[in-house]
């Protein structure tokens, strides 16, 4: 079973759980708007991802229209406005890594935790991402796995891999 976004009244859970650390976070940068990047990193450090009550927040405690605020968050590939995993997987699709079994593993991924790419699983384990190359063609196919590379991965090694991952 997937899901690719958590559901409103559990956001709305961590969210308030959470509450006044993201205000005081918040108000750590209302002399610093121009670290608006910065901040976003702190409050996708605290949430693994950038929830939109947050980022609404931001943009009335800043004074900072909501429009950009927006425009910086969906700019960046570091940022996610969907809930991630604990573990980010990637697989190299790039043509190297392809015709070495590249899609082998995506397929893989679907079969065995019922993940397509960019989908989160629903226990937030994983989140699937793929590439067109990781710059290391020689090693594929390639995964990397929370910014650590395997290298010549086949479905069988990429299960006994991501059994480390809880
Ligand atoms: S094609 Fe996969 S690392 Fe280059």
């Amino acid at each position: 079973m997937v899901e690719t976004e958590l559901d409103f009244a559990t956001i709305q859970a961590l969210i308030a759980s959470n509450a006044s650390k993201v205000e005081a976070l918040i108000d750590s940068y209302v002399d610093k708007k121009e670290q608006l990047i910065s901040l976003l990193q702190d409050i996708q450090a605290e949430f693994n991802y950038l929830p939109q009550d947050v980022l609404i927040r931001i943009s009335q405690k800043l004074d900072i229209p909501l429009s950009q605020v927006f425009s910086v968050a969906t700019f960046f590939k570091a940022f996610s406005l969907k809930p991630r995993g604990r573990h980010t997987v990637t697989i190299c699709l790039g043509t190297a890594c392809h015709v070495r079994g590249g899609q082998r593993l995506v397929d893989k991924m679907a079969l065995s935790y019922g993940l397509k790419p960019g989908d989160t699983s629903q226990d937030e384990r994983f989140t699937l991402e793929t590439a067109n190359c990781l710059g290391c063609c020689a090693l594929g196919p390639v995964v990397v796995i929370d910014g650590k590379y395997e290298s010549q991965v086949t479905p069988d090694k990429l299960d006994k891999i991501l059994k480390k991952y809880e």
